[in-house]
């Protein structure tokens, strides 16, 4: 069967960034097979006028792929410019497909509703698939409205909600790692775990992404949606297979029993950086940025803990924390186990053992304690290390293959999506009544207070 993606947002920067980057390497592995390829956005361009955009793109962010693959993907793009929130605009696009259509909303979330209220007005053939990005709505309420008006659209199984985490190797070696070893199993509970900690300190700042940033900020941006996605495959129960929505219901299951914390003001930070250095760049206050509006108190940094009220976790903390302009790049989820029951042969006290799956460089440590070299009963700290197998696509890449082959494991359901939601919806309460300060942190430094 001939599809055809159809990207509404087809110039936008989500396109030129990362889904033209990653189509051009799906097309160089021969992966991009029998799919027509359709940009729409408001740009009054013609098909050589985008390929043209989409050269430069290309170029900018996918520099390193032989330029002859870069050409066979700029060659089979097809543009119509439009409102993609017009029904008849949205009508005239669909006509120039020539197959069932997979239709991407590459949009700011503001515009998802609309669209989607005016794809229905059109309809969509047998088949057809919508994809949609995140951050799926703005709040609880948003969210719900959304997925109804999806489900006007199409039926759960044909929407695809993406969170291009769940496809890089680190993360989806959760899987690997947990489920095809006896080794760690056992001990993944509260009786043996202590403490997770999952972490996404990004050096980048703004990086020109105002306009959306500035009314997301880093709890709608990060935690709402890849944070949570890392909790929940981390903790949730073993599924019995991964295919037809199985890896969804169970992440559904574990989000159903998150608790957000009860005191927000005691389980949560909010930051904003000032100026300062990041990797020798020098960054200016978050505030001054252009196109930031300093009144709407943009969080950049987000932290907050949790617990999991169920039979495995219950009395676990999981602290989930993210922030811009961070001094160090530190990306992973830390499992910290108890301390040793009794130890036969020193009055010091161990460190814990600590699983670390690492996101940016992509590994996985373990760090044990094992006999010293000098005096055999003295304790030294070692660690394991080892690099979890991905393969040459980026994220997005992995996601367009599973989405194009047909397969949807990696999507989100409707109820993880609403789930998340409803966690992060007291802290967002919260913040926005003021009740939590907006901390400040110099861009280069370890965030707010100097948190580790
Ligand atoms: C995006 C966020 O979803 O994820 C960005 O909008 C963030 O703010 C990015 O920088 C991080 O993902 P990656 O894959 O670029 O590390």
């Amino acid at each position: 069967m001939r599809r055809s993606l159809v990207i509404l947002g087809g110039s936008g920067d989500l396109t030129g960034r990362l889904l033209l980057p990653s189509l051009a390497r799906l097309e160089a592995s021969g992966d991009l097979a029998d799919v027509g390829l359709l940009g729409v956005s408001r740009e009054d361009l013609d098909d050589d006028g985008y390929r043209d955009w989409a050269r430069r793109r290309l170029a900018a962010h996918a520099g390193d792929l032989d330029e002859e693959a870069r050409e066979r993907l700029v060659g089979r793009l097809r543009y119509r410019p439009g409102d993609v929130t017009s029904s008849a605009d949205l009508r005239a696009a669909l006509d120039r497909t020539d197959g069932v259509p997979i239709v991407y909303l590459a949009l700011p979330n503001t515009v998802f509703r609309p669209t989607v209220d005016a794809l229905a007005a059109v309809g969509l053939p047998e088949g057809a698939q919508v994809v949609v990005e995140k951050p799926f709505g703005r709040d609880l309420a948003d969210a719900r409205e959304l997925n109804a008006a999806l489900h006007r659209l199409l039926p759960e199984e044909s929407v695809f909600r993406v969170d291009h985490f769940l496809a890089k190797p680190t993360v989806l070696n959760v899987l690997g790692l947990r489920f095809a070893n006896r080794l760690f199993e056992p001990v993944w509970n509260a009786a043996h775990v202590e403490r997770v900690d999952i972490v996404f300190d990004e050096t980048l700042g703004l990086e020109g992404r105002a306009g959306y940033y500035d009314r997301a900020g880093a709890l709608r941006d990060m935690l709402q949606n890849h944070l949570l996605q890392l909790l929940a495959l981390v903790a949730m129960e073993p599924p019995l297979t991964v295919t037809g929505g199985g890896l969804a219901s169970r992440k559904a299951d574990l989000l159903r029993a998150v608790r957000p914390p009860v005191d927000v003001r005691a389980g949560s930070v909010r930051g904003r950086y000032t100026a300062g250095e990041v990797d020798g760049r020098r960054l200016p206050d978050y505030a001054g940025e252009e196109g930031v509006d300093p009144a709407r108190g943009t969080e950049t940094y987000a932290e907050f803990t949790v617990t999991v009220e169920n039979w495995r976790w219950a009395g676990v903390p999981f602290r989930l924390r993210t922030g811009k302009a961070m001094g160090t790049g530190r990306k992973e989820v830390v499992v910290r186990f108890r301390p040793v029951p009794h130890l036969p042969f020193t009055d010091e006290e161990p460190a814990p053992d600590v699983l670390r799956l690492q996101l940016s460089p992509d590994g996985i440590a373990l760090e044990l304690n094992l006999n010293g070299s000098g005096d055999p009963f003295d304790l030294e700290r070692e660690v394991l290390t080892a690099t979890p197998p991905g393969g040459d696509l980026p994220a997005y890449g992995l996601v367009l293959r599973e989405l194009l082959g047909g397969d949807t494991s990696l999507a989100i359901s409707d109820v993880e999506a609403e789930e998340s939601w409803r966690i992060v919806e007291p802290v967002l309460a919260a913040w926005a009544a003021d009740e939590v300060p907006l901390l400040e942190y110099a861009a280069g430094s370890a965030g707010p207070e100097a948190r580790p």
